[in-house]
């Protein structure tokens, strides 16, 4: 009888509600999982390259497996979740509770206690999947909102591992979250982390506030390690993507194909509440009204991927959407029929996301309310020309890291139109010296960055 030695266990385990995969059908029709390039990926593959790591997560499917899959160097381990669990846990008290409370712009949390049991359920079998997998004294690093109890069921299983937990949306003024029921239950879970991580350091005082306020006998030295971490994108990547032949050529499809307007606008998101999408379509009506544009010389460019379609508030929003985009379409005609909103609702592939950074004069990045906003730091490292305007909402994390772009309160939609009529008349010196030093920054300021310091801290909590 032979033996074959088992491979060692990981050593670093990352665990996120999805896993990093995109589906495509080969030939045959046939499915075949890709490891999908998101900026955590890019952060992460150095320290997870090779047989040292593992990453835990939801394959987006129903197919009951957990069989380990092995991607380009990632070992991915899927956890197996029923269309019930995604209903409660995923649209229910992830998406339908936390999300709303976490970002704060006026969606009330809704609440269900079948919610909150599967949120304890999906929660458990998480840290049971990672508990199998994580070598002795390893480190599991936590991502988001979906799973914020992990950390603490990994600690009750695992004393030797290290924990770390990253907060990606906001954490809002503290007496909000403490409203929530389960507002204990969720800080307690982090409370067992070495480090806890956040985009912004009002983010971590809030988080303080919160615990102090739900448990006024915490001492400072017996909170987790808080600090800020805030994340950013692979940007010599993008920076690279953006300037090949395909990206370019599409770039010029795509003007030929709105003929060639004078200023293009330009707004990429997810189709979420926070983004302020509304906001931004009703500033680009008022610029419209104004006379500063007509829909000849502008077009106002709407990328907006579909996201969370059975939850209702998001149906609200589309609907929303759609009801602005005919109004404004309808209101101002062009001359060759294009409309003045250009409203792509889709997926994009990377090639022509890119190829809309690349064409784009200005760019609107408008959220109500933000962890941070990769598309504002993607959209820089695309331009190699320097040319281009970033409008952004002072309520992303963002904003405080890109103080050269035009800066709004995106609440105030006339105060939008301003800043678009701002960015119509800026100094073509102006604009360049503005996008060097936003692409110098997050050129410096990269994913990597991002998690050698987490990672780092991690680490050093660890041993004190
Ligand atoms: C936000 C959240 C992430 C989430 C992503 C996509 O960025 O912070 O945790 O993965 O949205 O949302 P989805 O619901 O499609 O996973």
């Amino acid at each position: 009888m032979s033996l074959t030695p088992s491979p060692p266990l990981p050593k670093l385990v990352v665990v996120s509600n999805r896993l990093p995969i995109a589906y495509r059908e080969d030939s045959t029709g046939a499915t075949i999982p890709r490891l999908s390039p998101g900026g955590l990926v890019a952060a992460l593959a150095p320290a997870l390259a090779g047989s040292g790591a593992a990453w835990v997560g939801w394959d987006g499917t129903f197919s009951g497996s957990e069989e380990p899959l092995d991607l380009e160097g990632f070992s991915l381990q899927p956890v197996s979740l029923t269309q019930a669990q995604i209903t409660n846990h995923y649209e229910g008290l992830s998406n339908s509770t936390l999300w709303p409370l976490f970002h704060n712009v006026g969606v009330n949390p809704e609440y269900s206690e079948a919610w909150w049991a599967d949120y304890l359920q999906v929660n458990r079998l998480f840290a049971q999947r990672v508990c199998n997998v994580v070598a002795e004294d390893g480190t599991v690093f936590v991502q988001d909102y979906q799973l914020m109890l992990v950390p603490e069921f990994v600690r009750s299983l695992r004393p030797d591992v290290a924990i770390g937990y990253f907060h990606h949306i906001p954490f809002p003024d503290a007496t909000h979250v403490a409203g929530f029921e389960h507002a204990a239950e969720l800080l307690e879970g982090l409370g067992a982390c070495d480090v806890v991580g956040f985009q912004r350091q009002s983010d971590v005082d809030h988080f303080r506030a919160c615990l102090q306020e739900l448990n006024p006998s915490v001492e400072g030295t017996s909170l987790p390690h808080s600090a800020a971490y805030p994340i950013s994108i692979d940007s010599a990547a993008v920076s690279t993507a953006a300037s090949q032949p395909m990206v370019l050529a599409k770039a010029q499809e795509y003007a030929t194909s709105w003929g060639n307007p004078e200023w293009v606008f330009l707004g990429v998101d997810r189709l979420d509440y926070t983004k302020g999408i509304t906001q931004r379509l009703l500033a680009f009506e008022e610029l419209l009204a104004s006379g500063a544009v007509s829909a000849d010389t502008a077009v106002f460019v709407q990328a907006g991927s579909p996201s969370r379609e059975n939850v209702a508030r998001y149906q609200q929003l589309s609907a929303e959407i759609d009801a602005i985009i005919e109004r404004v379409n309808t209101t101002f005609p062009s001359v060759t029929g294009r409309p003045a909103i250009v409203y792509l609702r889709e997926n994009l592939p990377r090639t022509d996301m890119l190829a809309l950074f690349v064409v784009a004069d200005v760019m609107v990045v408008s959220s109500l309310a933000d962890g941070m906003n990769l598309v504002a730091k993607e959209f820089v490292a695309a331009r190699h020309n320097d040319t281009g305007v970033l409008i952004l909402s002072t309520h992303a994390g963002a904003a405080e890291q890109m103080p050269e772009a035009l800066l709004v309160d995106s609440f105030v939609v006339s105060d939008i139109t301003k800043v678009m009529q701002e960015a119509l008349i800026m100094e073509k010196g102006e604009t360049a010296r503005r996008m060097k030093q936003l692409r110098a920054d997050v050129a410096i300021h990269d994913v990597a960055e991002w998690a050698t310091t987490i990672l780092g801290d991690l680490s050093q909590a660890r041993k004190a």
